[in-house]
């Protein structure tokens, strides 16, 4: 992954943050800014859902550093931006579920974290700051595709907390000056998504069941939609955003997608076939806090940042289960 650059200038004169880096987009992001010749990439991340195999590919590299902290702390952020160029913001509680059952940590993380990211990277100086935000602002608003300007009411904590990070964004952007960008993310999936535990994204949890033998669970009839991404795509996304020097498309919120459809029974299909597997999904009752229906339009991205999904749905499950 990642031969192909999607930016044009040299990395190796700028410095850049990844908050979350050893998670699961975060580290997509560090591979790519290595390979592609970064002068100084530090990952700041506390394992609280990431891992050290994520980042342990990148431990020999000269241009990679790893700074142990938390993101609640105001002076870990400020030590964390201390003589960086960019900061690629991901670190959050990325769980919708865990948000209903712990509403006051995501808070902590999400908003506070969020806040305290801002504030350091303003008083260092940073050029720029993106930032993932989420599908999930969308909330209850029933249009499809999804426009940026049009969301609804939020439907979980998760969803306030990504809501209250676009809200700081634009304040700080405003009253500070700070070049800023926001990405909602639509349901990234890819290599090093964790298929473990309760709070799972459903591509790797499906994987990690029809592997073992196990009938996958499915919450609600199955035909609730989303609006699946390869990882790459997102790193496409958060590079040319990094770099972009379209003064329109600095200080805004875009959707990263692949601009299609696709419901869980379709997915589990699709899963279950490439896996050569028999076995038929167990349905559950649908869960609070979960949207029905997602599916982006991607043309702001397309038009202002330049973001050209490569990689669709089908595609992206093959290279997936070909990295497992
Ligand atoms: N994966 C998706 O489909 C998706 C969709 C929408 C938005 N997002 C957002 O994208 C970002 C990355 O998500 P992901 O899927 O890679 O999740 P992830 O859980 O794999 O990565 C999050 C990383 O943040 C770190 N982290 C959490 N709390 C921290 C703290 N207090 N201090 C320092 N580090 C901390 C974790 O250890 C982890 O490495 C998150 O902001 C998430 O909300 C993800």
């Amino acid at each position: 992954m990642y031969e192909t650059p999607f930016h044009s200038q040299s990395l190796g004169q700028h410095s850049f943050l990844v908050t979350g880096g050893a998670g699961f987009i975060g580290s997509h992001l560090v591979e790519y800014l290595l390979k592609h010749g970064a002068g100084k990439v530090r990952v700041l991340d506390n394992f609280l859902t990431g891992s050290k195999t994520n980042v342990e590919l990148f431990s020999s590299h000269p241009a990679y550093e790893f700074f142990h902290g938390d993101i609640r702390s105001v002076d870990v952020c400020r030590q964390a931006c201390s003589g960086m160029d960019f900061v690629l913001h991901q670190a959050a509680l990325a769980s919708v579920q865990r948000s209903m059952n712990d509403p006051v940590t995501t808070h902590v993380i999400n908003a506070d974290g969020f806040l305290n990211m801002l504030v350091a990277a303003k008083d260092a100086g940073v050029k720029r700051l993106v930032y993932a935000s989420s599908s999930s602002v969308y909330g209850d608003h029933p249009d499809l595709p999804k426009q940026e300007h049009k969301t609804g009411n939020p439907l979980s904590p998760y969803a306030v907390s990504k809501k209250v990070n676009e809200l700081y964004a634009h304040v700080f952007a405003l009253g500070y000056g700070i070049q800023i960008i926001g990405l909602r993310y639509f349901n990234i999936f890819g290599p090093r998504q964790d298929p473990n535990g309760p709070y799972a994204a459903v591509i790797p949890a499906f994987i990690r069941e029809l592997k073992a033998g196990h009938s996958p669970v499915i919450y609600g009839d199955g035909s609730q939609t989303r609006d699946f991404t390869f990882v790459e795509n997102a790193v496409q996304a958060n590079i040319k955003a990094l770099f972009t020097e379209h003064a329109e498309a600095i200080n805004r919120v875009y959707n990263i997608a692949c601009g299609e459809s696709c419901s869980i029974n379709q997915l589990f299909t699709t899963i279950a076939q490439l896996l050569h597997s028999e076995l038929k999904p167990q349905y559950l009752p649908s869960r609070n806090g979960d949207i029905l229906h997602s599916m982006a339009d991607v043309s702001l991205a397309s038009s202002l940042l330049k973001y050209n999904p490569t990689v669709n749905l089908r595609k992206g499950i093959e290279i997936l289960l070909a990295n497992h």
